[in-house]
């Protein structure tokens, strides 16, 4: 059997359609979409075509959209983008957030914004009425994430959206780990702006976009030409934006036949190793959670080492812990759950997708239990 890849959240292997579709951007039409004549005219069509496109997968118009570099852009410029244009100077997160988020928050702290950052329970979910409660007369945002990219939980997004609705707070969210997985409309949840990126659903790198409702304002945090109705300048990336639009499409026809068959393989994959391993756990909850992601924890073994071991036996896999100047931190998300220092460094994330394969998750049922038993048995030696 080749290589096992299930490092999914991370990034995904390109769709065959959407690389064709990005070829053609790469050679014959490369025109650039501002220039007057035939090849920028017939570029700028497509652009158009793709924001429609783009908005559909979550209900929204396609003057919502406006296409960046990825999530981290995206994230960026709704949070910047929104408390610039609007009054307030509180806002609201959780512990959780991807660093795109968390530490675009944590700079706003240092630049003289309040910022409440929400406790979540064991399970990673954000309570509702602790939500409202944190919210002041001056809160002018909250950026809560629709599902989380270590543990998979799906937080209570309708709910909040009501509440910050009801309270006149704009709602960001970031959706990158959650979009062509769950299904999301925008109106219906009361979300004001969406973090998407093109490279988590089988799209291609360094694209993403950002949903802004047309019921609210926000500034641009990259000065220039006036691209994206004056949002995001610079020249946009076509091929990347093709890519993403056909990304879009795709998991709008498949996503609902592409999630039970990641969902049954997620189920399987947590309830065989769990069963073959002892002293093992399974972070994140058991309902609404992605249906690719699985995370645990095996007591007494050095995540990193595992998937150093796992990556000789051919399968590709995280952990919790991330590397930030050359000092290994344990997951920020995973102690926020309530695991000690140790059950942190002790865990590992297997992620993954709709090209992900039933005897592949035969064999690494098989494998991660073997290896973890392996490596008990050398610390102990
Ligand atoms: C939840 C979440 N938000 C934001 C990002 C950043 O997205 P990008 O890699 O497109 O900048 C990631 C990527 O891992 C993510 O998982």
């Amino acid at each position: 059997m080749s290589y096992i890849y299930l490092d999914d959240a991370a990034t995904t292997r390109v769709d065959e359609r959407v690389k064709e579709v990005m070829n053609k951007f790469l050679s014959d039409k490369f025109g650039n979409p501002s220039s007057p004549h035939k090849k920028g005219k017939e570029v700028k069509k497509h652009l158009k075509k793709a924001r429609k496109e783009t908005a559909n997968l979550i209900n929204a118009h396609r003057d919502e959209i406006i296409f960046t570099s990825g999530g981290t852009e995206s994230d960026n410029l709704a949070i910047k983008g929104a408390i610039r244009e609007n009054e307030g100077n509180h806002l609201i997160t959780t512990k959780i957030e991807h660093p795109a988020v968390y530490e675009t928050c944590k700079f706003l702290e240092k630049n003289g914004y309040e910022v409440t950052f929400l406790d979540v329970d064991e399970d990673g979910f954000v309570n509702v009425d602790e939500f409202q409660s944190a919210i002041k007369e001056d809160t002018v945002l909250a950026s809560i994430m629709y599902a989380n990219n270590e543990i998979g939980t799906i937080e209570p997004i309708k709910e909040i959206g009501e509440i910050a609705n009801d309270n006149d707070i704009i709602l960001h969210t970031d959706a990158v780990q959650a979009i062509g997985k769950v299904p999301i409309d925008v109106k219906n949840e009361n979300i004001d702006l969406l973090s998407l990126s093109g490279h988590k659903f089988h799209g291609p790198k360094g694209v993403g976009a950002l949903y802004a409702s047309s019921e609210i304002n926000i500034q641009p945090i990259i000065h220039g030409g006036g691209h994206e109705d004056g949002l995001r300048s610079g020249t946009e990336n076509i091929p990347g934006i093709m890519g993403l639009k056909k990304a879009c499409e795709i998991a709008q026809k498949e996503m609902k036949n592409d999630i039970e068959k990641m969902e049954k393989y997620r189920d399987e994959l947590i309830g065989e190793i769990l069963d073959k391993t002892e002293k093992s756990y399974l972070n994140g909850p058991k309902e609404d959670r992605l249906p690719n992601n699985a995370n645990f924890t095996f007591e007494g073994v050095d995540g990193d080492a595992l998937v150093l071991q796992l990556d000789s036996h051919g399968i590709a896999s995280s952990t919790g812990s991330a590397c930030s100047t050359k000092e290994v931190k344990p997951s920020r998300v995973l102690l926020s759950l309530g695991l000690n220092e140790e059950q942190a460094f002790s865990s590992l994330r297997l992620t993954l997708s709709k090209f992900t394969e039933e005897k592949e998750i035969e064999k690494t049922t098989e494998i991660v239990p073997e290896v973890v038993s392996s490596l008990r048995g050398m610390m102990s030696s």
